[in-house]
């Protein structure tokens, strides 16, 4: 495919891992599992397809409503992952984990802030993985990070661009995001990039996250090349 007809950066809302399970009779958790091998997967094949960089949506500011012990299970996951992570590092990936990283157990922070850290360098491929992140609290942090410059002298009022807002985004060093993919069936965005996701196209489907393969993935690539993107011009 020409690389102009390719994404740039992909978003994806890793959903259906309950249901999955449930179809089995397995606890969510095993869902989770599932969801988070096909996670380092969709890594592998976003490189492949030339694709630059691809952000997952792991767990969002609501998701600590849900049962302790699945929260705990997802945390325990990424502690497991962290190892997987660091193997995928090497492979010129650079790592960069967005939302409030401050409410996750400390070890876990250590690890994450580490990784980011030492990736910082890699230009092969960037992944995204968002943790107690939301849409509307991005915003928020971004608009705090500007009023504070403004009050220590370092920013006029006047200077608040999209450029200088999109400065403080989690996503700044992150080519346009150009294509989000919801399997699951479900359709909607649910506080998932909404600043990023302004004019990227959206594709959703029918397969559950964790039965996700590469040929969903081309075909929902596919899908995006044949739309036409205005970008509001005509
Ligand atoms: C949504 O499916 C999925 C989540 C809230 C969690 C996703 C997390 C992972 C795949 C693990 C992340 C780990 C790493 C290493 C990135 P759901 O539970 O809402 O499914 P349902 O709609 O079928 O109930």
């Amino acid at each position: 495919m020409e690389e102009e007809n390719l994404p740039r950066h992909i978003g994806f809302i890793m959903d259906g891992n309950g249901r999955w399970a449930k179809k089995r009779a397995m606890p969510r958790n095993f869902g989770h599992k599932q969801g988070a091998a096909v996670f380092k997967k969709t890594v592998n094949w976003c490189r492949e397809l030339g694709v630059r960089a691809a952000t997952f949506y792991a767990f969002s500011t609501e998701n600590w409503k849900r049962p302790a012990d699945e929260v705990k299970g997802i945390m325990n996951l990424l502690r497991k992952y962290i190892k997987d992570i660091r193997a995928m590092a090497k492979e010129d990936v650079r790592f960069i984990f967005i939302g409030d990283l401050t409410k996750l157990d400390e070890d876990i922070q250590v690890e994450l802030t580490d990784i980011m850290e030492t990736t910082k360098q890699n230009t092969g491929f960037i992944t995204g993985v968002a943790l107690n992140y939301g849409g509307r609290a991005e915003i928020a942090n971004a608009a705090r990070l500007l009023a504070e410059k403004c009050v220590s002298g370092e920013l006029e009022p006047g200077d608040i661009t999209e450029e200088a807002f999109e400065r403080e985004l989690y996503t700044s060093k992150f080519p346009p995001l150009d294509l989000v993919i919801r399997p699951s069936g479900e359709q909607r965005l649910s506080n998932f990039l909404i600043w990023q996701a302004a004019y990227a196209e959206f594709v959703f489907m029918d397969v559950l996250w964790p039965d996700f393969k590469k040929k969903d993935l081309e075909s929902a690539i596919e899908e995006y090349a044949h739309r036409s993107r205005r970008f509001g011009g005509v």
